[in-house]
Parts: C-alpha cells; sequence; structure tokens
C-alpha cells in the first residue's frame, strides 16, 4: 500500500511547509490536521460555547469537509479555541477515524502532535521537526504580516514567543496525547536550514 508521512512538532516549526512540498514530491495526499481542531473551536465559538468548559465532541463528529475550507480558522481567537478543544479526549477521539480514512486508500502526508504517536503508530516514516522558540516566533510573525524593520518590531515578536512557549507547555503538558516525538521518529532541528533544505533533508530520510 501506499506510505504514510507523519510530520510532528511544536507551533510554526515548519510542519506544514515541509508536509506541503514532501505530498507534492512523492505525489501524495496531504492533510494539515491541525485544521481539525480550528474548524470544530471555531463552529463552537460560532454557535457561543466556550472551549474551555463545553465538549465539542458532537461538533467534531458532525465536521464537514467545508469546515475545512473555511477562512477564518487562522485567527487569534480560533487558534485559541483550538488549542482548547485539542485538550478534549472525545474530540480527539471523534477525530481519529476522519485522519485515518484519510491516508487508508492512497496514502498521505499528515502534520500534526500526534501523527506519528496516536494516529499513525505504523507510520512508514515520522519525522519530528523542530526550532527553538525564538525561531518559531520569527517565523510565526513574518507569516502574519509583521514588518521587516521597524521600531515594535522585537517586542512584537518578544509577545509571539511568549504565546508560543504557553501553547507549547499546554500541547506538552495535556492528559490527552500530548505532543512528544514518537520513539522511532527522525528529528529535523531546522533553526539553521531553509525551507528547502529541510525538504532535502526530510526526502533524504524518506528514500533511507
Ligand atoms: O501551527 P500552529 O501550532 O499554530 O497550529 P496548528 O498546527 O494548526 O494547531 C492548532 C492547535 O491544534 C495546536 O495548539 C494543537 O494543540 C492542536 N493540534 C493537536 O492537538 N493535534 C494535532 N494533530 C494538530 C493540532
Amino acid at each position: 500500500s501506499m506510505p504514510v508521512i507523519a510530520v510532528d512538532g511544536p507551533a510554526a516549526a515548519g510542519k506544514g511547509t515541509l508536509a506541503k512540498s514532501l505530498a507534492e514530491a512523492f505525489s501524495l495526499p496531504y492533510l494539515d490536521t491541525g485544521l481539525l481542531y480550528r474548524a470544530v473551536g471555531r463552529r463552537m465559538l460560532d454557535a457561543g460555547l466556550d472551549p474551555a468548559t463545553a465538549s465539542g465532541e458532537e461538533l467534531a463528529m458532525a465536521l464537514s469537509p467545508d469546515d475545512l475550507k473555511r477562512t477564518d480558522l487562522r485567527t487569534p481567537d480560533a487558534t485559541r479555541a483550538a488549542s482548547l478543544v485539542a485538550r478534549d479526549q472525545a474530540v480527539r477521539q471523534a477525530l481519529v477515524h476522519i485522519q485515518r480514512s484519510f491516508a487508508a486508500e492512497r496514502g498521505g502526508v499528515l502534520d500534526g502532535r500526534d501523527i506519528g504517536t496516536v494516529i499513525f503508530p505504523d507510520a512508514d516514516v515520522k519525522l519530528y521537526i523542530t526550532a527553538s522558540p525564538r525561531t518559531r516566533a520569527e517565523r510565526r510573525y513574518t507569516q502574519t504580516g509583521g514588518s521587516e524593520t521597524g521600531p515594535d518590531r522585537e517586542t512584537d515578536i518578544s509577545k509571539v514567543e511568549t504565546a508560543l512557549i504557553e501553547r507549547d507547555k499546554a500541547d506538552a503538558t495535556r492528559a490527552a496525547a500530548p505532543l512528544r516525538m514518537a520513539d522511532d521518529a527522525v528529528k529535523i532541528e531546522t533553526d539553521t536550514l531553509t525551507a528547502e533544505q529541510v525538504l532535502t533533508e526530510a526526502i533524504r530520510i524518506v528514500k533511507s
């Protein structure tokens, strides 16, 4: 059968960029699993539910492909909501089937937090993409339209970094599927690598 490639790691480490390019390089379908949690969080906000206290299980079970196409899944409130719904074991369970069936027929590249540990423990290749909080904050700052120069740049990057460190902590310490590297994953530290260099390294690992 076609290969499954798991790409896990903390926020803004470059998983999405890599996973998309890898999928293209090997002609595999690509799924950004963070979008599933974002879509559930967004649905909860729409329904006036507090993702910190209410369960999103039913909304997770009713998720449709259109939910993943919404353009408001990367706003700060959707990001916070996603991080909160991701703590809910019932939500995670409801999303397992979607993720497994996505790659069932033609394989796939999936990026997330628990692909190699929970969703596909038998994935053909497991990559763990990481970088220092400072590097990730700079990348997220640029991604979200932050300016190249200016007096507020340093302060703004520091704020992004603080938020990332907080979310890393929430991801790593939650009871349900905490973020950790699978024992058989290959780690790529991307601080000093360009996106192209990360891709080259990942292709080498997939082919090895
Ligand atoms: O790249 P970034 O962390 O900003 O966002 P994301 O990958 O879209 O993930 C959004 C949130 O969903 C994260 O805070 C994770 O806690 C959660 N998530 C998860 O728990 N499991 C996954 N497989 C993917 C995302």
